[in-house]
Order: structure tokens, then C-alpha cells, then sequence
């Protein structure tokens, strides 16, 4: 009898990116389109200049916590989250960006949005961007002072310097409910995750929409030194707050090159850091160090599965 040798290659298109990683792309937005959710994906943002980090910028980038100041710095940018990739060739930013538009594709048109913890802003720009009304709240008052210059008076985006849960956040935001709350790497500074729920509630319409990106940890074994929240807990706990769990993407592979890139980019940029930041912060050597080190710690955690990068989707029901 012949024999069949069947062959698993990766197709690619003309530009050497993967196809599978071209539909991945393509899914996201048709996602987007067939559901209504957008006609349009928010505008890709300019990474800053050398000129605006000499400008006004200089100040607030210096002042930022650490390693935030590393991350605008680097990127350009107001993300301080991990970027999803679709060609290792990716720009930071960019891929930064793919990721809150994976995030905002699962938000109603037009919502009124909660970004919990939203550091410098850029996840709030890029929604406000889109349509929606954007209310975004960090406790970090220096990333926030940075996040208003990056605004810019961006119309329908407010920054609050309120920690989520604060009863003072309760009280400005108390008029009107949210159609929609974002979660981007923010739930390791929340232990209670039944209490986080019941604060979203209190906040939310009968059907709001939640979005939570982030690095979950995998077994109990994976709580030492990590202080992550189990995927299935997170589940668990939106089941108990009767909230009804949508979908799970995991997004371990796509995120992962960010690490290989931070770690590039100190690397190569680490003159130019440490003239930029070495009067301001005298630390700096050390601080490049460290985040380099978190990297690679980071980095040989989801490799060997103890954590994994998730964006779980959930609706409050009526
Ligand atoms: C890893 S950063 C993510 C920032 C942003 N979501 C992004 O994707 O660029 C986590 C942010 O959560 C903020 N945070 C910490 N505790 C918080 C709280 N109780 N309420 C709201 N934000 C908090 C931190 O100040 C920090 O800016």
C-alpha cells in the first residue's frame, strides 16, 4: 500500500507573518464587526518623540513609579501592560495596542467605561478614542498627572486618582452606573476578588460588560512569590457574584515576546536611560536591573506553565 506522509508547515503570507497568526488578527476584528460591537478600531497612537520627552513630558516621566518610567520611556507610550503579538517584528506599542483593542472589542458601542487601574492611560485614550465614555481611576497620582498630559482635553475621559472599591470612587461615580468595567493587569492589587465583584455590582448596569486581561497563576504551587489569582478562581468568584463568565482566550504565546522585548530594549537603550534619568533618579542602574530581572523571572513562569495570560470576558445578567 502507499504510504502518506502528510506535512505540518506554516504557511505564511508575502511579509513572512504566519497565517494562523494573520487570522488571529482577522477574528479579532471580524469579531468586531459582525457583533456592532465597532465600525472602527481606535486610531494607532504615536509613540513620543525625543523632542516632547525634552518638553513637557520630561518632569512627569522622571517622576513616574518605578518601572513605570522605564516602560513610557521605552515604548513611547501610556501602556503599562503586556503587548500581544502577531509577528515577532512587532513595535512594543503596537502590539500594546492590539491588546486593549482585543480588550475593547468585547465592550457594548458607546459605553459608558470604568478602566480599573488604568496607570498612564493608554487603554483609556484608545477607548475614548472609539466612542466610549471613559472614566479611569488609578490611586497613582504621578500616573495620572501624566496620563491627563498625554490626553491632551480628550473629550469623554475623566481620570480620577481613586483607588476601585474607595468609598470615595462610590461617591463620584455614583449618578450614573457603568455598561462597562476594564481590568488590564490590575487584579494582583486586589485579594478579595468577592469583594471586587461586589464593588463592580454596586457600580454596573443589569447588564454590564466585564473584561479582566491578565497574568493568572496556574496551581496552587504558583502562589509562592507570585502574587497572581487562579483563572478558575476568578470564574468561580463571577459565578458566585452571578455574573455570567463569556469566554476565555488564552493569550500566553501571543504575550510572551513582550518580556524578550523589554529585556532588548534595556539593553540597547540603557545609555540613553540612564542619561535621561540619572539626575532625577540616581537609583536607575538598579532599577534597570531589576526590571530585568522580573523579566526574566516572568518570563521562565509562563514558559514552564506556572503562570498563564488570559482576557476573560463576563456580563452581568439581569
Ligand atoms: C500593571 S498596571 C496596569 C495599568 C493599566 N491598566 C495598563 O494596562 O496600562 C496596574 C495599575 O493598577 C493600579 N492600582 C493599584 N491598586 C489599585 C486600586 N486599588 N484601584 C485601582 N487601581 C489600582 C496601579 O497604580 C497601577 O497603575
Amino acid at each position: 500500500m502507499e504510504e502518506l506522509t502528510v506535512e505540518a508547515r506554516e504557511h505564511t503570507d508575502r511579509d513572512g507573518v504566519p497565517m494562523t497568526h494573520v487570522f488571529s488578527d482577522l477574528w479579532v476584528r471580524m469579531v468586531q464587526l459582525t457583533s456592532g460591537i465597532h465600525a472602527r478600531s481606535p486610531r494607532p497612537v504615536s509613540p513620543r518623540t525625543a523632542g516632547e520627552r525634552s518638553g513637557a513630558f520630561r518632569g512627569l516621566l522622571q517622576g513616574l513609579d518605578q518601572p513605570m518610567h522605564l516602560f513610557a520611556f521605552l515604548t513611547g507610550g501610556n501602556h503599562y501592560h503586556f503587548g500581544e503579538f502577531v509577528h515577532p517584528r512587532d513595535s512594543l506599542l503596537h502590539a500594546q495596542e492590539r491588546l486593549t483593542t482585543s480588550c475593547a472589542s468585547s465592550l457594548p458601542r458607546g459605553s459608558r467605561v470604568l478602566d480599573v487601574g488604568c496607570g498612564l492611560g493608554g487603554s483609556s485614550m484608545m477607548l475614548s478614542r472609539l466612542g466610549h465614555r471613559v472614566v479611569a481611576v488609578d490611586p497613582s497620582g504621578r500616573a495620572l498627572d501624566m496620563a491627563r498630559a498625554s490626553a491632551n482635553g480628550n473629550h469623554g475621559l475623566r481620570f480620577e486618582p481613586l483607588a476601585f472599591g474607595s468609598e470615595q470612587l462610590s461617591r463620584v461615580v455614583r449618578d450614573e452606573p457603568f455598561d462597562g468595567f476594564l481590568f488590564i493587569e490590575v487584579l494582583q492589587y486586589f485579594q478579595d476578588l468577592d469583594e471586587l465583584l461586589i464593588n463592580v455590582r454596586k457600580m454596573a448596569h443589569p447588564t454590564s460588560a466585564l473584561v479582566f486581561a491578565d497574568a493568572f497563576c496556574e496551581g496552587p504551587h504558583a502562589r509562592h512569590g507570585v502574587p497572581h489569582h487562579g483563572a478558575n478562581d476568578l470564574c468561580r468568584a463571577l459565578d458566585r457574584a452571578g455574573v455570567e463568565l463569556m469566554s476565555r482566550r488564552v493569550m500566553t504565546k501571543s504575550i510572551l515576546p513582550t518580556l524578550d522585548r523589554v529585556r532588548e530594549l534595556l539593553d540597547s537603550q540603557q545609555r540613553e536611560l540612564v542619561e535621561f534619568f540619572e539626575e532625577s533618579r540616581p537609583d536607575v542602574r538598579a532599577e534597570i536591573r531589576e526590571l530585568e530581572a522580573h523579566c526574566k523571572h516572568l518570563c521562565a513562569a509562563f514558559k514552564n506553565g506556572d503562570l498563564v495570560y488570559e482576557i476573560v470576558t463576563a456580563g452581568c445578567t439581569d
